[in-house]
């Protein structure tokens, strides 16, 4: 560093945090409160063996298999060659020409680039995202949906649903006190929503879901959470994520008009997370959007609020680092739309590539297109390998003594319930630690595991659970599975 009184007066008031203009008594309260589990000490933790074990260190194992994290591509899921393609030709268009890529990518790259300003996707695009891509977007709705339409121009593209969900909680919170909003989240719940309250100061208002009859949703649950709400503070939204995280439940259509009525006499707006709509495994399962319900259960209910998000991330695309989503918005008071149009522009635009890699899943090979077989081929290849693990995954930790897993119906995660002994609950304890933590701690200090703890997804007191994904490879993820046993049977017979 360079010498001299200024600099040393500027080292000194650096090493002082206290000095800083922004320090953690001028800091925003919400952003000290917002907790994001998934990326959690247990990551940070993983990150550093993985690079000690690259330097040389040895640990009791090769290397740390991490299932924290619903990150696809990350844990050697394949890339889906048709977006691949379509995204490189529109990011480097001479390649259309010398890459012999299909004629149907090529078509629609090009049919991408007319959209972009210049012809370009490196210019900014409309707040909502690009026109062509919003029609393809309500083209796929309604394809999906049986027919029911779908509006282009109440389609937001985002920068992942993570962007979209923002977006749509910002417009809801209002007021103070009482008066101040609450958004009804499932208990447990993926924490971008408990996070994004927490920023928002908005109130969380959980409802538990059944862990007994497979994290079903009750609506007599739903009725108490609100009603304690109430008192308060003023509930104006409940978010619903089904396929769910990290339960791995997938409701049924019963399920689901029971939240329409509800929402709808209670006076909420549903944001409906369907992320996951493409990974159902359960044959007794299929995904009912929200969308397509409200619109059959006709009369009141079809005029319900609501935002329903997908995104690139999941899927069998598991695209994640493009940040590609869509948020539909039904049934909005035209002044709201403007209002959230206008937040919209304040950010310029979502990522462009990540709209193009949306529009490869709204608008993907139809039959007859060139890159149709190959596709599809790909595609059920991804979804069949995650049917085969979410089966092999719940068989073998419900096989272990002090575990007890429910299905895996849909999405990406395990979420079993660990019956710890009352010696390591008192030893957490005895140490200020969440018995989870403990558990999910040792493992990855043992066994090179990196699981998140149930008490980062909210869980019913006094009950402990962990989150595992399903995304490792066959063999990693049975290798996961046998260095789980062995911590596990270890753990049990040391604190029993
Ligand atoms: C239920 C749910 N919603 C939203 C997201 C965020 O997805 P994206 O990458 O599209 O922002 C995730 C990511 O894991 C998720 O599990």
């Amino acid at each position: 560093m360079a010498g001299g009184a200024g600099d040393t007066k500027k080292v000194l008031d650096m090493d002082t945090g206290s000095q800083k203009v922004l320090n953690m008594d001028t800091l925003n309260p919400c952003i000290i409160n917002m907790e994001y589990s998934v990326r959690g000490p247990l990551v940070i933790r993983a990150r550093e063996m993985q690079k000690e074990l690259k330097e040389g260190k040895k640990f009791p194992f090769p290397y740390v298999i991490r299932c924290n994290i619903g990150d696809c591509h990350a844990m050697e899921q394949s890339y889906i060659n048709f977006i691949r393609q379509v995204v490189a030709s529109c990011t480097y268009p001479p390649l259309m020409d010398s890459a012999g890529f299909p004629p149907d990518v090529v078509a629609k790259a090009k049919r991408i680039l007319e959209g972009c300003g210049g012809g370009s996707i490196g210019a900014y695009s409309d707040s909502s995202g690009i026109e062509i891509i919003r029609k393809d977007a309500a083209a796929y709705i309604k394809r999906r949906d049986g027919g029911i339409p779908a509006n282009p121009d109440t389609i937001m593209l985002s920068s992942g649903a993570s962007d979209g969900i923002k977006s749509i909680l910002k417009l809801l919170k209002q007021g103070d006190g009482e008066r101040k909003t609450g958004v009804m989240i499932p208990i447990p719940q993926y924490p971008l929503y408990s996070a994004t309250l927490a920023e928002y100061n908005t109130m969380q208002i959980g409802y538990y879901l059944d862990e007994e009859t497979n994290w079903s949703m009750h609506v007599s649950e739903l009725k108490r959470a609100i009603t304690e709400a109430r008192a308060v503070c003023n509930p104006r939204a409940i978010c619903v994520l089904n396929p769910g995280n990290p339960t791995g439940s997938v409701l049924t259509r019963q399920n689901i008009e029971d939240i329409v009525k509800f929402a709808h006499d209670e006076k909420l707006v549903i944001l409906a997370d369907e992320v996951y709509q493409d990974n159902i495994y359960a044959p007794d399962r299929e995904f009912h959007s929200f969308k397509k319900v409200i619109s059959e259960m006709g009369g009141e209910y079809a005029k319900q609020e609501l935002a329903s998000f997908h995104s690139v991330s999941k899927g069998y695309m598991g695209e994640c680092g493009y940040r590609g989503g869509y948020c539909e918005y039904v049934n909005f008071h035209p002044e709201v739309v403007a209002m959230l149009r206008k937040s919209l522009t304040a950010k310029l635009c979502p990522s462009v590539s990540g709209q193009v890699a949306m529009d490869c899943v709204v608008g993907h090979p139809q039959p007859g297109d060139a890159s149709y077989e190959s596709w599809l081929k790909e595609k059920n290849a991804v979804l069949g390998t995650l049917k085969e693990k979410a089966k092999m995954t719940v068989e073998k930790l419900n096989s272990l003594p002090g575990i007890k897993c429910n299905i895996v119906q849909g999405a990406m995660y395990a979420f079993p319930r660990l019956f710890l002994p009352e010696k390591a609950i008192a030893k957490a304890k005895a140490e200020g630690k969440a018995a989870d933590f403990m558990y999910a701690w040792e493992l990855l200090e043992q066994k090179g595991l990196c699981v998140v703890p149930g008490s980062g997804f909210g869980q019913k007191e006094g009950t402990y659970h962990f989150r595992m994904t399903i995304l490792p490879p066959p063999a990693k993820l049975e290798e996961f599975l046998r260095r789980l046993k062995d911590f596990h049977l270890e753990f049990m017979e040391r604190y029993k």
